[in-house]
């Protein structure tokens, strides 16, 4: 599909949510080439099973190394929790030993313990990351006295793809899904999914001031700048034209606006079949 010797960053969500992501992570490193995939056709991942999840990634990974991508970076956070440390423990060693794959959830612990004074953090998330515990499990590695709160927002995901983010109905929402967390006095809060980034300012307004956001699109792409520079090895081999082609394995209208609005210019999609 693409010529041989170009190696890119892979980006991988679901769908166009981790476009969002993308968008930050160009802005911060303009010079390299990406590839973004999203399994659009089998979105969204979060209502999905474990082993369905770990299946489909699985297929994403294997088209986008076959694609020339060095490393990839799996935006989803359901893909993160699901697939990402079976995929690292088992499937690369086996098919692919030479090659990474990095994920999400730990940019956004590692900021959140940073951040985190009184050591009580919340986070929202789709419901497959939360049944996950992920977050928990990676939060409680690092600070072992820490207390973690979470809060599945199934609405959220759907109410970003309606474009509904500033309406009365979503103010509400989301106060109902911030009030549990807020009475537990958390200090943090983890956006735990690709699209809630979007919802940033509305879950501002709702929740106090004094309780820090941590968004996967603002610290991925930090960590991913300090990543390239520990391992001159894979930096050396990145294509560095600028860039960015967008794949999808179905094509809708509504992935090309609103990838296009989320990416903040026009992108152009290609379809293809991972399995
Ligand atoms: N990309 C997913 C995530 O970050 C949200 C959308 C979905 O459920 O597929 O968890």
């Amino acid at each position: 599909m693409l010529k041989n010797k170009q190696k890119f960053i892979g980006v991988f969500d679901s769908g166009f949510g981790g476009i969002n992501t993308l968008r930050k992570i160009v802005k911060e490193l303009p010079v390299y080439s990406y590839f973004y995939l999203g399994d659009t056709a089998r979105a969204p991942y979060g209502t999905h099973s474990k082993e369905i999840v770990y299946e489909f990634a699985k297929q994403a990974v294997d088209f986008m190394f076959v694609n020339n991508c060095e490393f990839i970076i799996f935006a989803c956070n359901t893909a993160s929790s699901d697939a990402l440390r079976k995929i690292q423990q088992e499937y690369l060693p086996k098919r692919y030993p030479n090659k990474r794959v990095l994920g999400v959830v730990i940019p956004a612990v590692e900021e959140a313990i940073v951040k985190s004074r009184n050591k009580k953090i919340g986070i929202i998330a789709t419901e497959g990351t939360v049944q996950s515990g992920v977050f928990i499990k990676e939060l409680v590695k690092i600070e072992p006295k820490i207390k973690v709160f979470q809060n599945p927002c199934p609405l959220l995901v759907p109410i970003v793809e309606e474009g509904e983010q500033n309406s009365k109905a979503t103010k509400i929402i989301l106060e109902n899904y911030l009030k549990p967390l807020k009475n537990k006095g958390i200090d943090t809060l983890i956006l735990g999914c690709t699209h809630y980034g979007i919802l940033e300012n509305q879950i501002r307004k709702i929740i106090v001031s004094n309780i820090t956001i941590i968004s996967e699109a603002k610290v991925v792409p930090k960590k991913l700048k300090d990543y390239l520079k520990k391992h001159p090895e894979i930096e050396r081999k990145l294509e560095k034209n600028g860039v960015v082609h967008f794949y999808s394995t179905d094509l809708t209208n509504k992935f090309t606006s609103l990838g296009s609005k989320f990416f903040g210019k026009k992108i152009k999609v290609q379809k293809v079949s991972l399995n």
